[in-house]
């Protein structure tokens, strides 16, 4: 049916409206499926664990490969049939987390990054993204109140988390149609509001097509 991704920085606050907004649509009635990434699925969750790992040291590429292979995995076994299903799908990161983080924060290069992915996962791609905006330096504050761990890539610098901000504006400007940005620096209630009136409007859009 719908496939909706939630994108941003690390401490942006995506994964707890990611749950408040499952359970509204499930209090209306939808069959809705809330997933995540890396992982979302036995093979990719193992996947996340070598990835998130702190005493490993990938490469750029393998970095990449390795997010690109659980994505595959997830994709294929569990995202795709529940869209067939029609269910509305709400994935907590997808494909652009890919482009922002191993694309821009480790220099490989948006376009190359992008092309693998293409190649590698096919046509199903978001009806809907949306990205909590918050800055880098707003959202480590949050990060160091977490009761757990930091993981590998939040232990990286300010600096990284920085580029990969910059490397979502520039999806952001050429993905228009498809991302959406909110406030993610208001309180939790505010910020779910936000993305309610998002899904909603595109919810409607999505009735109004089939009633053609
Ligand atoms: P999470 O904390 O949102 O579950 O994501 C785990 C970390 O992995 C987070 O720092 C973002 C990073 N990441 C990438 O670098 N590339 C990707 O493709 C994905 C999905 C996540």
């Amino acid at each position: 049916m719908i496939f909706i991704t939630f994108e941003g920085i690390d401490g942006s606050g995506k994964t707890t409206i990611s749950k408040m907004l499952k359970d509204s649509l499930d209090q209306k009635g939808y069959k809705v499926l809330l997933t995540r990434e890396p992982g979302g699925e036995p093979m990719a969750e193992r996947i996340r664990n070598i990835i998130l790992d702190s005493d490993v040291a990938p490469t750029p590429w393998t970095e990449t490969l390795l997010y690109v292979a659980a994505r595959k995995q997830h994709l294929d076994t569990v995202i795709v049939p529940a869209l067939r299903e029609g269910t509305i799908v709400i994935c907590d990161r997808f494909m652009d987390s890919t482009s922002a983080y191993q694309g821009y924060g480790r220099n490989i290069g948006i376009t190359d990054v992008d092309e693998v992915q293409n190649i590698v996962l096919g046509v199903t791609k978001p009806d809907l993204t949306i990205f909590f905006d918050i800055t880098p330096k707003e959202a480590q504050l949050r990060l160091m109140n977490r009761k757990r761990a930091a993981d590998r890539l939040e232990k990286e610098d300010i600096k990284f988390h920085e580029s990969v901000y910059d490397g979502y504006q520039i999806l952001i400007s050429e993905n228009t149609d498809r991302i959406k940005v909110i406030d993610a620096r208001k309180n939790v209630n505010e910020v779910f509001q936000q993305v309610e009136f998002i899904v909603e409007n595109i919810l409607n859009e999505g009735l109004m097509k089939e009633d053609d």
